[in-house]
């Protein structure tokens, strides 16, 4: 009578002594893999260490070289001007109105680093086509904003004649960047 029991209660052992092995086994693991992560050859690379080598004197420089001028500002700018245009057109215009408020401050950027271009900026575009348009986003209308677009797409290529860049007409945006639902 007391024979399945006394089976039944050693299997109950025999599965609890494995449990605790299994549980010492991952530990170990775990303990091994971090102390693994923490071993410089893992990290598969070098230190980056260019900048830190360069006399002290020659680092400003390098950095500005860095950061690049205008044309990376140019690369965000266009990048924001078209998810601006989608977020309009799928009447996002919350998301319209985040894309309009980087662009701006991407350009800001650009100018503390480009200079040369501020007064261009201001008189063709900043103080004209770039508030209108951000206006027809806070008013969340589409006809308006379309027409809005019209005037700043125009307002770019102008930029674009005023610095010697005219070969840079801007159209209206025909592709997406972000994969983003409509609301
Ligand atoms: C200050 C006037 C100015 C305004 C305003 C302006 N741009 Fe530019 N843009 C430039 C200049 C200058 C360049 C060339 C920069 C260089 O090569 O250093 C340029 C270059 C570009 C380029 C080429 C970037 C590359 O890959 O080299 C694109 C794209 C561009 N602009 C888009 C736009 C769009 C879109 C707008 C409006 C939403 C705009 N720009 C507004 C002055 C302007």
């Amino acid at each position: 009578m007391s024979g399945p029991r006394s089976r039944i209660r050693l299997a109950m052992v025999v599965l609890a002594a494995t449990g605790l092995v299994t549980l010492g086994a991952v530990a170990a693991w775990t303990v091994a893999m971090a102390q693994h992560q923490h071993t410089p050859s893992m990290q598969g690379m070098e230190k980056p260490d260019w900048l830190v080598k360069l006399a002290p004197a020659a680092r400003t420089e390098a950095i500005q070289r860095q950061l690049r001028g205008f044309e990376t500002t140019m690369v965000e700018v266009a990048y924001r001007y078209t998810e601006m245009y989608w977020g309009g057109m799928d009447g996002n215009w919350e998301y319209a109105a985040h894309m309009h408020e980087e662009l701006g401050k991407a350009l800001a950027l650009g100018l503390e680093r480009r200079p040369v271009y501020r007064k261009s900026a201001e008189q063709l575009f900043l103080k004209g086509a770039f508030v209108q348009v951000g206006e027809a986003i806070q008013k969340k209308d589409a006809a308006l904003f379309k027409e809005r677009i019209e005037t700043l797409r125009a307002s770019c290529s102008a930029c674009h004649v005023a610095e010697k860049h005219a070969f840079i007409k801007i159209a209206v945006p025909t592709v997406r960047h972000n994969p983003i639902e409509k609301p």
